[in-house]
């Protein structure tokens, strides 16, 4: 089929490099000159882990332009995924919704099209973006007709591992009120639904994994389950972090309490992983905007808001955590290893890191940090900031009075310990994600402390 994507962010891209992988002629589409320019040379302008080589397997089917006309006017299915990042007031602004609506609008020429949201939206938007499409096609082709019509697809790729996420999906969703749309995306999907694609030797299939589940729904269902997937993950995050705080006022071990809760199969063991708490793009931003409608609605989002409390607390309790340790924080020398918001990416969005490194030194704390791959972006994305940055993760534990894990990268676990300890002016670590393992550390003369456990 003739696909396009608005946007090249990390929801555009890996859809649009995965559905070319999967055999259809996919054009990607974007504003940003450089960007396409850079995609045009097979380079990705983001890290995840095997987009260059997915996206080399897909060339043959992948295009990248900046002209909308070229990309929209014979597509058959067009993904808006565009941003939709937070506004003051917890809403996502949703300008770049309202101009790749119109851009839509202005170049579809096939006699049917399905528009997909791909984006995060607030529920209602396919309707808003209907007769945005609707009334830039008339105003366009006063007389002739095309026939659109707007269906919710939204997506549940983690960064980091996305391409795993979307090949080997645990579903897909679609919402929409017209029956062709449904049929038109289930066909679009079919090659991953049914598993038919033979899985490139970068990706392999999971053993024993047959289909993906398929699910057609009304269009507001499809925008619900979104935000509700999203507030869920998130308040199970805070859930056992609010758990993890009274493990170490009671002397229990998180990890311990982690695990039984989890082995119940209605439990889950995943998303239990106790420590400084979620950041990224999404969560803060997907609870913020629930939290909103609710309100629109009269609503109270009780328990979303309590995990959004619960997050903010993990951090400031990392500082004072620190701060009850080393008694004064002005003119400490504290070293931070991670500053992405999780590892196997270089996404600094709502970085935990950023946070906790602020307060400290707002405090009148040095910071230096290292991250094996958000380096590069950290140097540029907070240049304003004074957080140093350290060549090596070694390096940060020079002359440093306490050293904090922030990102768990697997790298961390092959430092040197006990040779880094002897750089230190003071030996002490604190675990912000349950990472290190607390028998090596201590063997190497540091002092450990760890969120979740009476150490
Ligand atoms: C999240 C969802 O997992 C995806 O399903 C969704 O598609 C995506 O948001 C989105 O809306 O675009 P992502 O933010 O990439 O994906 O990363 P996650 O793996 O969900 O991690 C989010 C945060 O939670 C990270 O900071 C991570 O460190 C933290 N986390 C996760 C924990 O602290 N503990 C855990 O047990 C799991």
């Amino acid at each position: 089929m003739k696909v396009a994507i608005i946007g090249t962010g990390y929801v555009g891209l890996t859809t649009g490099v995965t559905l070319a992988f999967l055999g259809h002629e996919v054009t990607c589409l974007d504003v940003d000159a450089a960007k396409i320019a850079q995609l045009n040379q097979g380079i990705s302008p983001i890290y995840e882990p095997h987009l260059d080589e997915l996206m080399k397997a897909a060339r043959s089917r992948l295009k990248f332009s900046t002209s909308a006309s070229d990309a929209l006017s014979q597509a058959e299915v067009i993904f808006i995924a565009v941003g939709t990042p937070s506004l003051a007031d917890g809403n996502p602004n949703l300008t770049y919704l309202k101009s790749a609506a119109e851009a839509v609008g202005e170049h579809i020429q096939n006699p049917y099209v399905v528009i997909v949201n791909k984006s995060t939206v607030p529920i209602g938007s396919g309707n808003w973006v209907e007769s945005l499409v609707r009334d830039a096609f008339r105003s366009k082709n006063s007389g002739s007709k095309s026939q659109f019509v707007v269906a919710s697809n939204p997506e549940f790729l983690r960064e980091g591992s996305a391409l795993q996420d979307m090949l080997y999906a645990d579903r897909v969703v679609v919402g929409s009120d017209d029956e062709k749309a449904i049929s038109t995306m289930r066909k679009l999907y079919q090659p991953l639904i049914e598993q038919t694609f033979t899985p490139p030797s970068f990706l392999p299939r999971p053993e024993n994994f047959k289909m993906v589940n398929f699910l057609s729904s009304d269009l507001q269902s499809a925008e619900l389950i979104k935000y509700a997937a999203n507030a869920f993950l998130a308040l199970k995050v805070s859930f056992i972090n609010e758990i993890s705080e009274l493990s170490e006022k009671v002397g229990a071990d998180i990890s311990h309490v982690a695990k039984g809760i989890g082995l119940d199969t209605r439990i889950g063991n995943k998303f239990l992983q106790a420590g400084l708490g979620w950041g990224g793009s999404c969560f803060a931003k997907d609870t913020a905007a629930l939290i909103s409608t609710g309100k629109e609605y009269g609503l109270p989002m009780v328990i979303t808001q309590a995990a959004k409390d619960v997050n903010t607390r993990q951090r400031i309790r990392m500082v004072e955590i620190l701060a009850n340790e080393l008694k004064i924080l002005k003119g400490r020398k504290i070293g931070i290893l991670g500053l992405a918001f999780k590892p196997f990416t270089d996404d600094l969005r709502d970085a935990p890191a950023f946070d906790v490194a602020q307060k400290l030194i707002d405090r009148g704390a040095k910071v230096i940090g290292f991250d094996p791959i958000a380096m590069n972006r950290a140097k540029k994305e907070w240049a304003q900031s004074e957080i140093q940055f350290a060549e090596t993760a070694e390096a940060v534990f020079e002359e440093a009075d306490a050293v904090l894990l922030i990102t768990e990268w697997p790298e961390f676990l092959d430092i040197n310990f006990s040779k880094s300890k002897e750089k230190m002016k003071n030996p002490l670590i604190l675990d912000g994600r349950n990472h290190l393992d607390p028998v090596a550390i201590k063997k190497a003369g540091l002092k450990m402390i760890t969120l979740g456990r009476s150490s």
